[in-house]
């Protein structure tokens, strides 16, 4: 086993929508600890992994390694047109995204995710890159503001901004959380979350570029798919889901004109099929058994066989 532990969500669900079997090519852009992977593997497709997390992907590679043909590569899941590419495969079959950070990644205090736990402020997925403490180093007051607006829908986004800026110092998971808590007033804690959950979550997204991420795979992807492939997504907050839920509205033809315009001028045609009305979410034995299900949203659509 592994050491690089993470119990993946809604996996009965997901390998009923992608149909993984002998002859098929599935992409899995978030490898993780390859739990989605192996089973897609174990049911015959050929996987290609991606993670920008080279611990991941040494997981990923050990739990692939019975499997034939599977590809593990070090990659954004936002350049998967390159990852397909660079393996000569002409389409695939279908693709997977299981977003945002593993348990690994989150429960280890020397990756900076979590404010349960000591340890750098790095917060970064990948090797490269800026870290949060050279993020919020360099960014103005004002640019953090908008960054735990925006990415975290934090209503207390200036003060804990002006928090930040004032710290004597910032440069541990403790520094931010201790920001966040003399920012926001007693009485104003959430009940159900940390306090510094929506900051955290802000700093990471914007440390990982995680919706440019997701944009960039939203509008590769569908052409990397045959005819009948299959494109499903799990997202952990609403900000993935919305981006999500309206490309996919747009993949299957949906109208996106200003509601202005007598008639339609966008040339909105459905190249793909919604294969799940609402998003699936995880039942209450798999939340009993695996807390971090709670929030998991499931997505899916299938090129149809008459699209380019
Ligand atoms: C929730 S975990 C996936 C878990 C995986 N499905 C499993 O079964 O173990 C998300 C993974 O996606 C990776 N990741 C997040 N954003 C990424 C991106 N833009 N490109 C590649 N990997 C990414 C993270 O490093 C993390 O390992």
């Amino acid at each position: 086993m592994s050491a690089f532990a993470h119990e993946p969500v809604l996996v009965e669900e997901v390998t009923a929508l992608l149909q993984p079997a002998a002859g098929k090519v599935l992409l899995d852009g978030t490898a993780g600890g390859g739990g989605h992977a192996e089973a897609l593997a174990r049911r015959g497709a050929r996987v290609v992994a991606l993670d920008r997390d080279p611990a991941a992907l040494r997981a990923t590679a050990e739990r692939l390694r019975p499997y034939r043909d599977c590809a593990v590569l070090r990659r954004d899941f936002g350049e998967a047109r390159e990852a397909v590419a660079s393996l000569g495969l002409p389409a695939i079959d279908g693709a997977l995204l299981d977003l945002g950070v593993s348990s690994a990644q989150l429960d280890d205090p020397g990756r900076g995710f979590s404010f349960q736990a000591d340890g750098p402020l790095d917060m970064r997925m990948g090797p490269e890159g800026e870290t949060a403490r050279e993020l919020l180093a360099r960014l103005s007051e004002e640019e953090i503001a908008d960054i735990l607006r925006e990415l975290g829908e934090e209503r207390f986004c200036r003060p804990i901004a002006r928090e930040i800026k004032r710290a004597p110092r910032m440069e541990t998971t403790r520094d931010l959380v201790a920001a966040v808590e003399r920012a926001v007033p007693r009485r104003a804690f959430p009940a159900k979350i940390h306090v510094a959950t929506r900051t955290f979550q802000a700093v990471r997204i914007a440390v990982n570029h995680e919706l440019s991420s997701l944009d960039a795979f939203l509008r590769d992807a569908p052409a990397l798919l045959r005819p009948r492939g299959r494109l499903a997504i799990i997202s952990f907050h609403s900000l993935e889901d919305r981006r999500v839920k309206r490309r996919f509205a747009e993949l299957r033809g949906r109208c996106t004109c200003p509601p202005r315009l007598p008639s339609c001028a966008c040339g909105a045609r459905a190249s793909f099929r919604p294969l799940t009305g609402r998003a699936v979410r995880p039942g209450d034995p798999e939340i009993a058994s695996n807390p971090r299900a709670r929030s998991a949203r499931l997505r899916a659509v299938e090129k149809l066989e008459a699209a380019a």
